[in-house]
C-alpha cells in the first residue's frame, strides 16, 4: 500500500448529507475527500419522491423530527433552513413546485439535485472516490486513517455520513453505527420508520381491499395524521400510515377515523333527515365501495336507520371514528424510507455535529438519531446537518 494521502477532512458516504458537507467544506478551502462504496453518488436522492426528489418542505419545524433529544435538531435547522436550500436550487435554475402540505419537488427529475450537488463539489475541488468498500478506519495522533480498495488517506477530521440501514438492496448499511461504537459513541436502537404496517389474525380480511385508498385520520397513542391510507396485500400503507409508523410501537393499536370530516352525531342526524337509508348506503356515498362494504359487513347494520336504535348508531359512529387495527409488525428495513434511532445525539454537538469525546469525529444525516416526517423533512435534515459539519471541519 502506498503512503496515505493527506486531506483536511474525509467524509464517508456520498449521499445527501455527505455531498452537502463536502461542498461546503471544499468551498471554504478545505481539502476534502468523499468516499462511497457505491459506484454512483446520491442513489437515494435519485429514487426519492418517485424520481422527482421531495427535496425540502416549506413547513420545516423542529417538532416534526423524532429524536431522543427533541431539541438537538433546532440549531442546524435554524442555521441552514429550507429557504437556504431553495435558494441553492434556484441558483442552479432547477424548476420546482409545491405538491401538497408544503412538499417541494423538482418539476423535472431528481437527477438535477444530484447534478447540482456534484457541480458544487466540483467548485469546492472535492475529490470523490467511488466503488470500493471501506476496509479500515483508525485514529491516532489526532489523525484518522481510512483504508479503502488499495488506497489510504489521512485527515484530522472524519465525517460519518453513511446513512441508516433502510433499503439494504440499495447499498444501505449499519456501517455508521459500527464505526460510532468503535469510537465509543452510543447508538439509539435503530428501527424502521416511514414504513408500511402488516396485519394478521382476523384483520387479514382487510388485506382483500389491497389497492383501495381513502383520506383518513390515523392515530397511534397521542399522535395523529390526516392523509390518505392505503390497504395493501400485507396490511396498511399510504402517507397517513407511513407517518404514524414512526410513532407506532409493537403491541400498540392504530386507530383509523374513516370519516374525519363528520361531526359527532352525524348518523343520528341522518336518521332524522333520511330515515329510509342505511349505514351501508351512507358509507358507500363517502368511501370507496369495497371499503364501505367491508366496514358495513363488520358493523352488521343493514336495517334502515329509522328501524335502528340510536344507541346502535352511536356505537357505529364511534367504531367508524376509531377503527382499531392491531398491526403485527412493519415491512421492516427492506421497505422503510428511513431509520429511526442511530448515533446518539447525547454524544454530539448540536452546533457542529462533532463527537464530544472524540475530537475530529463528526456524524451527520440519517446516521444520527434524528428522523423527520414524510415530505422532504429528512432531506432537509441531511442538508442542515451536512452544512453544520461542513462549516466546522
Ligand atoms: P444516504 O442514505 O442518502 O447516503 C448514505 C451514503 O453512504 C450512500 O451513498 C451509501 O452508498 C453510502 N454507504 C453506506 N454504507 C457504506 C459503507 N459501508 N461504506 C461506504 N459507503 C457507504 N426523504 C425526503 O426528504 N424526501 C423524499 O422524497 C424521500 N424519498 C425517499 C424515497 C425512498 C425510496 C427512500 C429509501 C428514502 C427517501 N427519503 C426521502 C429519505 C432520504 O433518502 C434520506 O433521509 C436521506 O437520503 C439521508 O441522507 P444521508 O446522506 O444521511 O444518507
Amino acid at each position: 500500500m502506498s503512503t496515505p494521502t493527506p486531506y483536511d477532512a474525509i467524509i464517508l458516504g456520498a449521499g445527501a448529507a455527505g455531498l452537502m458537507c463536502a461542498f461546503i467544506a471544499g468551498q471554504r478551502g478545505r481539502r476534502v475527500l468523499l468516499i462511497d462504496h457505491a459506484e454512483q453518488v446520491g442513489k437515494k436522492i435519485l429514487i426519492s419522491g418517485g424520481g422527482r426528489c421531495n427535496f425540502t418542505n416549506l413547513g420545516i419545524t423542529p417538532d416534526r423530527y423524532l429524536s431522543a433529544n427533541p431539541h438537538f435538531a433546532k440549531s442546524a435547522l435554524r442555521r441552514y433552513t429550507q429557504h437556504d436550500f431553495i435558494a441553492l436550487v434556484d441558483r442552479h435554475g432547477i424548476a420546482w413546485h409545491e405538491k401538497t402540505l408544503g412538499q417541494l419537488f423538482c418539476d423535472g427529475s431528481a437527477k438535477q439535485i444530484v447534478a447540482m450537488l456534484l457541480a458544487e463539489c466540483e467548485a469546492g475541488d472535492v475529490e470523490i472516490a467511488l466503488g470500493h468498500a471501506i476496509r479500515d478506519v483508525t485514529h491516532s495522533d489526532a489523525s484518522y486513517t481510512v483504508t479503502w480498495g488499495e488506497r489510504q488517506a489521512t485527515a484530522p477530521a472524519l465525517v460519518i455520513a453513511t446513512g441508516g440501514p433502510s433499503i439494504p438492496k440499495m447499498g444501505a448499511t449499519g456501517f455508521a453505527y459500527d464505526l460510532a461504537r468503535k469510537f465509543g459513541l452510543k447508538v439509539v436502537e435503530p428501527r424502521p420508520a416511514l414504513v408500511p404496517l402488516t396485519l394478521g389474525g382476523d384483520e387479514v380480511l382487510f388485506r382483500e381491499l389491497s389497492g383501495v385508498a381513502a383520506p383518513v385520520a390515523a392515530r397511534a397513542g397521542k399522535t395523529s395524521f390526516r392523509e390518505a391510507a392505503l390497504f395493501t396485500h400485507r396490511g396498511l400503507s399510504g402517507p397517513a400510515i407511513l407517518q404514524i409508523s414512526s410513532y407506532w410501537r409493537h403491541g400498540q393499536p392504530v386507530a383509523i377515523d374513516f370519516l374525519p370530516d363528520r361531526a359527532p352525531g352525524w348518523l343520528t342526524e341522518a336518521k332524522r333527515t333520511a330515515p329510509r337509508t342505511t349505514v351501508r348506503k351512507l358509507l358507500g356515498d363517502a368511501l370507496p365501495n369495497r371499503l364501505a362494504d367491508t366496514l358495513a359487513d363488520q358493523l352488521a347494520l343493514d336495517t334502515e336507520l329509522a328501524n335502528t336504535a340510536d344507541k346502535r348508531l352511536a356505537e357505529a359512529e364511534r367504531a367508524l371514528a376509531a377503527w382499531t387495527f392491531h398491526p403485527n409488525g412493519t415491512e421492516g428495513f427492506a421497505k422503510a424510507e428511513v431509520t429511526i434511532g442511530g448515533i446518539s445525539t447525547a454524544d454530539l454537538s448540536s452546533q457542529t455535529m462533532e463527537a464530544r469525546t472524540v475530537p475530529g469525529l463528526y456524524a451527520i444525516g440519517e446516521a444520527v438519531d434524528v428522523t423527520g416526517w414524510l415530505g422532504g423533512y429528512n432531506f432537509q435534515w441531511a442538508w442542515s446537518s451536512g452544512w453544520a459539519a461542513g462549516q466546522a471541519i
